[in-house]
């Protein structure tokens, strides 16, 4: 890999320990994926944020990376952290793991990342442009950048997220390149798609079939159900799918694309019979991806009369202006899987996202029951 002068200095240690440690990280990266050159970003969404997912070695590892005085000077927003910091303890989160939540975001502050704490940061503060060079973690905000936005980024961990950001590049392979974004396999669609559920779980079946770049025909998606489909779509490898007509890059590669397969409600049944463990739920959980405002609103016209937790980013909490009904509690800064939802007494959840579906039962151990939404929270 080519290092100009000033990336030979950081890697050998000249300004700092912090960015000798990055530089080493995305060298290692580049070489694995034959990256020539390292490209300049100006955006990192950085993940392994929760002291769940990350335990105790990976928040001293943060803390040891903020001590030695590694800094960030792009934009470089957090993933969901494992609690809303806020409330915790009306929430019934154990106070030790809420102390240890804190030293993490602590430590990511202190080098210079924004503590946003939301799996959408393109519906916050962090908006790329069509095009745009990024470095994100998080499959379902890259996803979402990737094929709704058109922004171009290779699915980033947290690691090789957060070196980006201290160094303000990342390696030049994969998604950075036009001849790796083209669609591979067309998908038409004929089941008939009503919500963000049903959209999750065509992304569900797609990203457990299909290892590819789908063109989708037959969908008309929202936003909001593109947003479902592309967190369900990569649970498994995918990071970009097109739409035609709809996602801005699907009609410059459309034509191209030979292969054919159809997917029906045979497929779309599979998808919702495989993530359903349980008919009844403790507790509903709403918002995997974070909801926009809008979505909020849609939830709390509906009126749950289950008890009811919609998981959004402080940002969208205060666009949302609507008294919250009783059942009903809006909660930031964490989600229902980075959340320690199985050590306060949570046994079962009910949601509308295959990917909550998938990894509350493989990641936390809970029975799922996985519809739309209007049959979980009545
Ligand atoms: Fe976001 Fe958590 Fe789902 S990070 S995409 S709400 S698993």
């Amino acid at each position: 890999m080519h290092l100009t002068r000033e990336e030979e200095k950081a890697l050998g240690g000249e300004e700092g320990e912090g960015k000798r440690k990055a530089m080493e990280i995305l060298v290692a990266i580049g070489e694995i994926y034959d990256a020539e050159e390292l490209l300049p970003v100006g955006r990192a969404q950085i993940s392994g944020v929760s002291y769940k997912t990350i335990g105790e070695a990976g928040m001293e590892f943060l803390r040891d990376l903020a001590d030695r005085g590694a800094g960030i000077d792009i934009l470089a927003t957090l993933n969901p952290a494992g609690v809303d910091l806020e409330q915790w303890k009306e929430l019934g989160y154990p106070r030790q793991f809420a102390e240890k939540q804190g030293e993490i975001i602590d430590a990511y502050t202190r080098m210079g990342a924004v503590p946003s704490c939301t799996c959408t940061p393109y519906l916050a503060e962090n908006i790329p442009s069509p095009g745009e060079h990024i470095a994100w973690a998080e499959s379902s905000s890259i996803a979402y950048a990737n094929s709704v936005i058109g922004a171009r980024t290779n699915r980033e961990s947290g690691i090789s997220a957060l070196a980006a950001a201290i160094i303000g590049k990342t390696p030049n392979y994969g998604l950075h390149f036009d001849e790796n974004r083209k669609p591979d396999l067309r998908i038409k669609v004929k089941a008939e798609l009503r919500e963000e559920a049903d959209y999750s779980a065509l992304g569900y079946y797609v990203g457990q079939n299909y290892d590819c770049i789908p063109l989708f025909q037959g969908i008309r998606p929202t936003k909001e159900e593109m947003k479902a489909f592309g967190a369900a779509f990569a649970v498994g490898p995918g990071a970009l799918f097109h739409v035609e007509s709809i996602t801005p890059e699907a009609k410059k590669y459309g034509a191209e694309v030979v292969e054919k397969v159809e997917i029906g409600e045979d497929e779309i049944a599979e998808a919702y019979a495989e993530l359903n463990t349980t008919e009844e739920a403790d507790l509903v959980c709403i918002g995997c991806p974070h909801l926009s405002s809008r979505e909020i609103r849609k939830v709390v016209r509906l009126k749950p009369e289950k008890k009811t937790w919609l998981f959004t980013s402080r940002q969208q909490k205060a666009l949302f202006k609507e008294a919250i009904p009783k059942n009903t509690t809006l909660v930031c800064d964490t989600c229902m899987v980075v959340s320690p939802l199985e050590d306060i007494g949570i046994r079962s959840v009910a949601t509308n996202s295959a990917k909550c579906a998938y990894y509350c039962r493989n990641l936390s151990g809970l029975e799922v029951k996985f519809g739309r939404l209007e049959n979980l929270v009545r």
